[in-house]
């Protein structure tokens, strides 16, 4: 166990899909067991663009469910609902009086979301100030996140900088990405991103025999017209999906033989079924027992917003003795 500390979060679309596990948190797991580490599932940021308040705390919900099925451990880390540790929004405040709103303009998410809306509201805008206060707030030093948030990273850094010149010289750390190494996952259309709204997504928990229905039809690569055109496993979303589920050799033997012509697509799929069926079936066994004990969900995520409150107040009170406010004795 090292001592940095860190934090990453997640919108609660529901349950996990296969592009999330490969993209971010099958890398959570591998971490919980080096480092000291807090995972949140950010309702507060889900509501800062429209969304539908009656499906909100099930989506919350599953997404919890899905991370500790997917194999984060209470007793390894901390794995909370942001919403639940209300020192997030008052740290979001502190913090909103040192960041500058030239940056907050600039940001690249927020000028794309902005554009798709008619009226913005200004948590929007605010949305990266929340998301330095989810990692400040514990002072964490590592953020594993992909390569669309580094911009909010910099701001995150930007605004540690400013605090700590006026108000305490390295209080907060700057924090730094943590890139996730593995390709971006496409949907099974092979050419967006995989994505729940997008419906072109395989879900962590789905049955063998709906995994094999989904790969069949996915694309592969185009130049694979007739089962005897070689192919460029490189550019092939199947090949992504080998590297993220199948063992090294097979990697290799995957890739021999799909430039070489020397299996289908079909046969390449068949393989990979294999191997994703195998590596998902703890995962799915775990979910189910998870559904048929919601409490048991709401506990853990209790246990866990206790402990993550308990850091948080910490560093609030520092927060709020050297930014000047009146001790409520
Ligand atoms: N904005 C991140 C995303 O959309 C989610 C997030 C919120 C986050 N707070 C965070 C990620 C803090 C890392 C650290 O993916």
């Amino acid at each position: 166990m090292t001592s940095k500390r860190v934090f990453s979060g997640i919108q609660p679309s529901g349950e996990l899909h296969i592009g999330n596990y490969l993209g971010a948190v099958q890398n959570w797991v591998r971490l919980q067991t080096q480092h000291d580490c807090l995972f949140c599932v950010v309702d507060l940021h889900a509501i800062t663009q429209p969304y539908d308040a009656s499906a909100l705390s099930s989506l919350t919900f599953d997404m919890a469910v899905s991370l500790f099925a997917a194999g984060l451990d209470p007793d390894k880390c901390i794995v909370f609902v942001q919403s639940h540790v209300a020192e997030h929004t008052e740290l979001n405040w502190l913090l909103a009086s040192v960041t500058p709103l030239g940056e907050l303009e600039r940001q690249t998410q927020y000028k794309d979301k902005a554009q798709r809306q008619e009226s913005v509201a200004l948590g929007l805008l605010a949305y990266p100030v929340l998301q330095a206060a989810d990692v400040l707030l514990y002072k964490a030093s590592l953020v594993p996140v992909g390569e669309d948030q580094v911009q909010h990273l910099e701001l995150m850094r930007e605004i540690a900088r400013r605090w700590n010149a006026r108000y305490g010289d390295r209080f907060f750390p700057e924090p730094q990405p943590l890139l996730t190494k593995t390709k971006r996952v496409l949907g099974l259309d092979g050419k967006a991103k995989m994505s729940k709204s997008l419906g072109n997504t395989i879900g962590l928990f789905e049955s063998p025999e709906s995994i094999w229905e989904k790969l069949k039809p996915a694309a592969t690569d185009p130049a694979r017209k007739t089962r005897k055109d070689p192919g460029t496993p490189e550019i092939c979303n199947i090949f992504t999906l080998h590297q993220g589920f199948s063992p090294p050799d097979t990697v290799t033997e995957v890739a021999q033989k799909c430039r070489t012509a020397g299996w289908g697509c079909l046969d390449c799929k068949r393989v990979l079924a294999d191997n994703m069926i195998k590596e998902l079936a703890p995962l799915r066994e775990r979910a189910a027992a998870f559904k048929r004990d919601p409490a048991g969900v709401l506990q853990r995520l209790r246990g866990c917003a206790d402990r993550a409150r308990t850091l948080a107040q910490r560093t609030i009170a520092d927060v709020r003795e050297r930014m000047g406010l009146l001790k409520n004795v």
